[in-house]
């Protein structure tokens, strides 16, 4: 028979056994017959797993009067104080250290090492339901971890108890828990890691000796562990609560320092301590020996120095950021170290002058600038500094206040620190992104501080006990609530339960204006001198009423007698508390004098740096007080818990001594009250004292009714209805809800409980035998169905072996044929490369065909686009002639396509084009410039024009040439500057339609003055006009001739019948004065009439007309159109001659130069300097 410690009866599988059990005492506490009733019979009797490691709650009922029952609701007697603690005295004893209220884990600290934390003894409690395993914390864990991945709800476990109770073991055991039971990865590894190597770090620097507790926790810890979908840990938050700073500079008798301190004295290489200016002996520090006991045997500070070392690492501190931490390790002890000595004004002066140089070095500060500091105090006062020296109590003072600073902000630093490391970095989709995806849960583990009372209590408990009043508030409001909603669900009536309601206390302590912390707060910052007893009689004065309040002078005569002049009491939920009013209002002040808060500011300490901010000297506004401080993130605290489902883990300690096997009675009802157990007891026993799901109980007790043993077909309600009636419980005795049955008395559980023992030894020999008789058959069977399945086996394989063969052979059969598929094609491609200039045979049938087609197949993608796309792919020579045929047809195709496009517009220009090219193509010298400019209709106000035609070399031509369509027909009509044609000249002209307009210049012929004109054409005329005035019009009947120069040049001559020349003007009409027009006793209309007539006729003209037109090629053609002189266009080399008038001639010499010059020589003819364009 194997016996596990605090697990059960290694032979039933039923009992639950103490943790670390005496041979001789197995088998009277298991209260198993291990010859009566075996293994398999008991598995029988539970329908539990084979394993035989399932033990109910039930099961212990029987051995209860030894091991106590393990659920205080099923104690007979629940309102009796002494029942409860006899019954955590006999599980004690048993060193069964958990027991349940409900679904609250009391804990009793063992001071020993119970073989309960085993890697087994955790698989043992994962997954499995409440109630099926003994008490245990793993229980809570495993509780908890299920509700948040079933539900994914946020979960949160709250260990409270006294100091040395088991709270900071009880959480590491359960991060532990959590650690080896949920799925792992690399990445969840490391997050593990750092989760429980958090703890060392967090406890080097948070905890210390107290005289209860070797290993005490200064400060508050709440931890979030964050799980992701697949319930791995990824993630962590630690938020910390009121660390105890006093301890830096003070500890009482029998105390310790925080750890850190003798870890690094003891632990430190000796590089580092020189380094850090430090000596091995904690002895030389101020610091650390006002306890009287640096080293005590019970801790091995230079192990755990190892242990902190090794958990920074893993948390991700560099050597660096380690070397800054522990200098400021080390500035605490100088700091504590640094001495002063009264000057003859009674001012402090610094006398250790090698602590400050240390100081200076170690915080990276100016020690001067240090010292004066340390022993002056700055006041800024109505914007003027005020600096006064300080006596020796006051620079005290001074120090120690920086050395709590220090340490204190270096302390919360390191948590940041801490939480950087644990934070999750999440690589699945994020809230953000998805709403209401929560990719993560959060199960948050509690390590606070329990009530305390000492002999005495100062502004710490003050801030504590007022702490355990909120959680016991929100305590009983959680579990009443819950109790509530299980009825509400069960649909039985809940009776209202009497409960002490501790509002009214957090009230006293937190409400605004009249509580006691606004009260303190009040007393801080008012002007004046306020002093702890002024504080004390501001609260007299305040609450002196309420019920929960007391002072000397409040009480009445007897009580008076125990209460001191500068003490107050409350009334606590879980006692009377006397507090001592010394020291509240410097603790809650947490003053730092602003020269030395300047001083750290300035530090190049990277630590230091960032703990003193310096927005706090310029912040106008005072900083919160400490009770504020800690009343707000009570209240944050309180938020976060309420957010999530509770459960609770009472710790216990049997003890001062901190000895194993000594239960102080007096000590647990101590704490059974400060607890508030009982009240916690009296609301889950409110109703009923016992609860389970129907299948659970039929399963149990099924045997103890004809009806439902063995087999119960029906519901599970029914099975249990026919049950109880079979059992006879009477109707007050119990109810049944939904899907439990509430039983009202432990008593009927006992009899149920009692009559199933009874009923188990009566079947014991039945079923001895019916066991064998099963044994034997089931062999049988075995060995049957053994034979019968190899034999189906062997069937199946051969069929497998078969189908597979051939399935094989298959596969092989169609990858030879696509292979020689292949060979063929490749031989034959070959053998017609070989062959490919013979005619066609069988041998390049194949590869001649391949040539075509691929031949065919590249010309389809790459078919010129357009007609000036003058690409083809060259062709086999076999196909050549297709080739040449295939691309005459896709030029015409492409021709074909592009007339087809081609608007009216376009063919006129093209035409006009055509006719130029005729005219001047190389015959003059800036004739290809003209060539991809479109010949438009007005070159008046062309700005537009000239951009959009000229700008481009080829530009538009080539577009439409390439078949791009863009351009619109309005470029070619005649709405464009036509504004710029005067009016009058418009009037003049009348219905005779303009074909064209360019500006151009004229030159007189006699001294070849240039004269800006414009040129317009019309059907019939070439009209030469000076802004309001037509000054010239040559009838194209007259236009005997052009003549222009080879050069690149503008100038042409249009040369006039002779006999025009005779004619004259009399009358300009498009310049009539208007003063003629107005004396004229002919109607306006009638001058215009008469104009028209004259200019019908034409105008005189006095011989050739010399003109420059910057677009001579496009006048030209045009004129040349108009007139149908395309044949008498000449284009002259050297000088071209002209009619001056009455048989006078001029002549322009042309000649080729780098610039254009017009001038007038002086053999008087006109010399046209022409650059060179083109290299003919
Ligand atoms: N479950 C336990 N088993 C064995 N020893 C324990 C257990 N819980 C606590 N202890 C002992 O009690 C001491 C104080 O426990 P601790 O958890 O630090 O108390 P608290 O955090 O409540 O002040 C521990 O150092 C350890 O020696
Ligand atoms: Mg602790």
């Amino acid at each position: 028979m194997k016996f596990r410690g605090g697990g059960n009866c290694g032979s039933c599988g039923l009992r639950e056994l103490p943790a670390n059990p005496q041979p001789s005492q197995i088998p009277c506490v298991c209260a198993c017959k291990p010859t009566a009733i075996p293994n398999s019979l008991c598995f029988c009797l539970q329908g539990l797993g084979a394993n035989g490691i399932r033990l109910t709650m039930e099961s212990a009922l029987t051995a209860r009067d030894r091991v106590g029952v393990q659920d205080f609701v099923l104690l007979e007697n629940f309102t009796s104080e002494a029942a409860f603690i006899e019954n955590l005295r006999k599980r004690f004893k048993e060193n069964l250290i958990y027991t349940y209220i409900g679904s609250v884990l009391v804990s009793v600290n063992p001071y020993k090492e119970l073989e309960i934390y085993t890697k087994q003894n955790m698989e043992r409690y994962r997954g499995v339901s409440f109630y099926e395993v003994s008490p245990h914390l793993y229980a809570i864990a495993d509780n908890s971890y299920r509700s948040l991945r079933t539900e994914r709800k946020d979960q949160c476990i709250l260990i409270s108890g006294e100091s040395g109770a088991g709270k900071t073991e009880a959480t590491k055991k359960i991060l532990q828990y959590y650690a080896v039971t949920c799925p792992a990865s690399q990445q969840v590894e490391t997050v593990k890691d750092r989760l429980l190597q958090s703890n060392p770090v967090l406890e080097a620097f948070g905890n210390a000796k107290t005289l209860r507790n070797d290993n005490s926790s200064r400060f508050g810890k709440y931890m979030d562990v964050q799980f992701d979908y697949r319930g791995a840990p990824v993630g962590g938050h630690i938020l910390n609560y009121l660390l105890e700073k006093s301890r830096v500079v003070h500890q009482n008798h029998g105390e310790r320092n925080f750890h850190i301190f003798y870890q690094l004295l003891e632990g430190g290489e000796e590089d580092l301590l020189r380094r850090l200016g430090l000596e091995k002996n904690p002895q030389q520090y101020h610091y650390l020996v006002k306890g009287h006991c640096a080293r005590v045997s019970s801790i091995n500070d230079k192990n755990e120095w190892k242990i902190m070392r090794r958990a920074l690492s893993v948390i991700g501190f560099n050597d660096s950021e380690v070397e800054d931490l522990l200098s400021i390790v080390a500035s605490v002890l100088h700091l504590g170290n640094v001495q002063f000595a009264a000057d003859e004004q009674g001012n402090a002066q610094v006398t250790t002058e090698n602590q400050i140089k240390y100081l200076a070095r170690l915080l990276a500060v100016d020690g001067s600038v240090l010292r004066d500091a340390l022993i002056h105090k700055k006041i800024i006062a109505k914007g003027e500094e005020l600096v006064s020296p300080l006596n020796l109590e006051q620079a005290a003072y001074a120090r120690d206040a920086l050395a709590k600073a220090v340490y204190g902000r270096t302390f919360s630093w390191l948590v940041n620190k801490v939480n950087k490391s644990l934070a999750y970095k999440a690589s699945e989709p994020s809230e953000e992104k998805f709403p209401g995806w929560r990719s993560t849960t959060v199960l948050g583990l509690l390590d606070i501080y329990g009530f305390e009372v000492f002999q005495h209590n100062s502004f710490e408990q003050f801030c504590i006990n007022y702490c355990n009043e909120k959680l016991q508030q929100l305590f009983i409001e959680l579990t009443l609530k819950s109790e509530q909603e299980e009825y509400e669900s069960e649909g039985i009536a809940w009776e209202p339960v009497q409960y002490f309601n501790n509002k009214i206390i957090c009230d006293l302590v937190e409400e605004k204006f009249k509580g006691i912390i606004s009260i303190l707060d009040e007393e801080c910052l008012r002007p004046g001198d306020a002093t702890d007893t002024t504080f004390l009689e501001k609260l007299e004065e305040t609450v002196k009423n309420h019920p929960h309040f007391l002072t000397h002078k409040l009480a009445d005569q007897k009580t008076r007698k125990s209460l001191g002049r500068e003490e107050f009491r409350l009334s606590h939920y879980a006692g009377d508390v006397t507090y001592s009013v010394a020291g509240f209002l410097d603790k809650n002040n947490d003053l730092l004098f602003r020269n030395l808060k300047e001083t750290m500011c300035n530090s190049e300490n990277p630590i230091i740096n960032q703990c003193f901010d310096r927005t706090e000297l310029t912040d106008k506004k005072r900083p919160e007080t400490a009770a504020t401080q800690f009343k707000n993130s009570l209240s944050k605290l309180m938020e976060i818990l309420m957010s999530k489902e509770p459960s609770y883990i009472r710790c216990m300690k049997p003890n001062d001594a901190k000895q194993a096997d000594r239960f102080d009675e007096v000590l647990i009802r101590h704490q059974v009250k400060y607890l508030g157990l009982m009240e916690n007891l009296r609301v889950r026993r409110a109703g009923f004292a016992y609860r389970r799901k129907y299948e659970v109980f039929l399963q149990r007790y099924k045997s103890l009714c004809p009806e439902t043993w063995p087999t119960w077909d029906g519901r599970p309600y029914d099975g249990v209805a026919v049950l109880v009636k079979h059992l006879g419980y009477k109707p007050e005795e119990y109810k049944m809800g939904r899907t439990k049955i509430f039983i009202r008395f432990p008593k009927t559980l006992f009899a149920t409980e009692d009559a199933l023992e009874v009923r188990k030894q009566s079947l014991g020999e039945a079923l001895t035998l019916a066991v064998d008789f099963f044994v034997k058959t089931t062999k049988m069977q075995a060995t049957w169905r053994g034979f019968y399945r190899r034999k189906k086996f062997l069937t199946m394989k051969h069929s497998a072996i078969t189908i597979q063969s051939w399935w094989r052979g298959t596969l092989g059969r169609r990858k030879a044929a696509k292979r020689k598929w292949a060979v063929e094609t490749i031989r034959r491609f070959i053998k017609g490369f070989i062959y490919r200039n013979h005619p066609r045979c069988p041998e390049n049938e194949y590869f001649l065909d391949y040539i075509r087609f691929s031949f065919l197949m590249n010309l389809k993608r790459n078919l010129p686009k357009n007609v000036l796309d003058k690409s083809w792919p060259t062709p086999p020579p076999s196909l050549c002639e297709a080739s040449q045929l295939l691309r005459r047809l896709c030029m015409q195709n492409m021709v074909w396509t592009y007339c087809k496009r081609i608007s009216p517009e376009w063919k006129q220009q093209l035409e006009q084009k055509v006719i130029a090219s005729e005219i001047f193509k190389g015959k003059k010298d800036n004739y290809p410039q003209s060539v991809p400019r479109l010949f438009i209709n007005t070159r008046l106000g062309e700005w537009g024009l000239q951009s959009l035609t000229g700008g481009r070399k080829g530009g538009l031509m080539n577009s439409f040439l390439a078949g791009n369509s863009f351009l619109t027909p309005h470029l070619f009509g005649f709405n464009t500057g036509r504004e710029e044609i005067n009016t009058k000249v418009l009037q003049a002209l009348e219905n005779e339609a303009l074909k064209y307009a360019v500006p151009v210049v004229k030159y007189d012929r006699k001294g070849y003055k240039a004269r800006a004109r414009q040129l317009l054409l019309t059907q019939n005329s070439a009209i030469v006009v000076e802004e309001s005035k037509i000054k010239q019009r040559i009838d194209y009947s007259n236009l005997t001739g052009i003549s222009v120069s080879s050069l690149s040049d503008n100038l042409f001559v249009l040369h006039v019948h002779c006999e025009d020349n005779k004619q004259k003007l009399r009358l300009s009409t498009a310049c009539l004065p208007p003063l003629v027009l107005s004396l004229s006793p002919v109607p306006y209309s009638r001058v215009v009439g008469t104009k028209a007539m004259i200019l019908k006729n034409g105008l005189s003209f006095q011989g050739d007309v010399v003109l420059q037109s910057d677009h001579v090629i496009e006048t030209l053609t045009k004129a040349a159109i108009l007139a149908n002189k395309i044949n008498n266009v000449n284009i002259n080399q050297g000088s071209i001659k002209f009619t001056v008038g009455q048989g006078k001639e001029g002549i322009i010499d042309f000649i080729s130069g780098s610039e254009l010059l017009i001038a007038k020589a002086k053999n008087g003819h006109l010399t046209v300097v022409a650059p060179r364009l083109n290299s003919r």
